[in-house]
């Protein structure tokens, strides 16, 4: 009798060895949040260069009578967060609706358990009579669950310019994804990052501390801790460029010299010429024309919006078309 190991391969595994194999390389974005990232990210959200989280948290405070008239509904609605966090902006909304006596129960959704205990504790804190159901899983996990929801108004939250991870045609389809889950009267109210003057966005992804460059290094922190490689990680750079005209910023790591890193865990050996780049993030910035050609190609249209008072940031409402 022979025995079999089944060598599980996780999605990451995959990814890194297709991502550090290819020409030129590339690592995903997603893979920056680990405890350390997550953190990281918390730091970059408190530098004020990096205006995104701020010019949000303004259309919301500012905004919030408006946006509420909007998401009302005669027998109240659900308000459903895509990737909840730590919920600082979302809080605003929540606790004005709560005020006014508006009749909404708040669900939101995160992929870390731990992320929606500590949101649940601190939402119950401040709002002490809110209805919430945190819901745990992936984006497409609780997406596909969407659709059951259909006791009332839905309103879906998903914010933070999150969607500019994605290139258009993965935008397009996470859109049609979730207006295939949405009923007529239902919302989407979402962030975008706007076109602005191209230093503003540089200075957003390239501060002076480092605290960026140490966001994006931290991918290779994660291989070197979760699949036993060897990078040298200070023999890397991080690199922001940013193109007015597609409105496109993209990150990445610069190798600083010829060298070999090794992935033990994946039996792979890397090698990098001197100033080899591996591209990890872009960060897309849009105007109203990108933005109702996304809505459009994905079955939606754009009922409302709401912009900052230095026209950096705009959430829109979409509905269904
Ligand atoms: C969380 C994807 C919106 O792209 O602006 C911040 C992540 N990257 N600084 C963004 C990020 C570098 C951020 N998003």
């Amino acid at each position: 009798m022979t025995t079999k190991t089944t060598q599980y391969i996780s999605t990451f595994e995959k990814d890194v060895t297709k991502g550090l194999s290819s020409f030129p390389k590339s690592l995903s974005s997603k893979y920056f949040y680990d405890k350390k990232g997550d953190k990281l990210f918390q730091d970059i959200m408190a530098m004020p260069t990096y205006y995104l989280t701020d010019s949000e948290y303004e259309i919301i405070a500012s905004q919030k009578e408006d946006i509420s008239v909007a998401f009302q509904a005669k027998s109240g609605f659900d308000l459903i967060e895509l990737g909840a966090g730590d919920g600082k902006k979302t809080k605003v909304l929540l606790k004005y609706l709560s005020e006014k006596g508006i009749d909404y129960s708040y669900l939101p959704i995160d992929i870390s358990q731990n992320v929606l205990d500590g949101l649940k504790e601190s939402v119950q804190q401040e709002i002490p009579n809110i209805d919430i159901k945190p819901q745990q899983g992936t984006y497409f996990e609780v997406l596909d669950d969407l659709a059951s929801y259909k006791a009332r108004k839905k309103v879906i939250l998903f914010l933070g310019s999150n969607i500019g991870n994605l290139l258009h045609p993965q935008a397009i389809d996470f859109l049609a994804h979730i207006q295939e889950g949405m009923n007529t009267d239902d919302l989407l109210f979402m962030g975008f990052d706007q076109k602005k003057n191209p230093q503003t966005i540089l200075d957003a992804y390239n501060d002076k501390e480092g605290i960026t460059a140490a966001f994006n290094k931290n991918v290779l922190h994660r291989i070197n801790n979760e699949l036993n490689a060897n990078f040298d990680v200070d023999q890397f750079l991080h690199w922001e460029v940013y193109d007015p005209e597609t409105g496109t910023a993209k990150s990445y790591l610069v190798s600083k010299k010829e060298q070999l890193v090794k992935i033990d865990k994946l039996q792979l050996e890397v090698p990098f010429n001197a100033w080899e780049t591996i591209h990890t993030e872009i960060s897309q910035k849009y105007d109203d024309n990108i933005v109702s050609w996304l809505a459009s190609e994905s079955g939606l249209q754009i009922v409302n919006q709401f912009t900052d008072s230095k026209g950096y940031y705009k959430n829109y409402i979409f509905k269904k078309k």
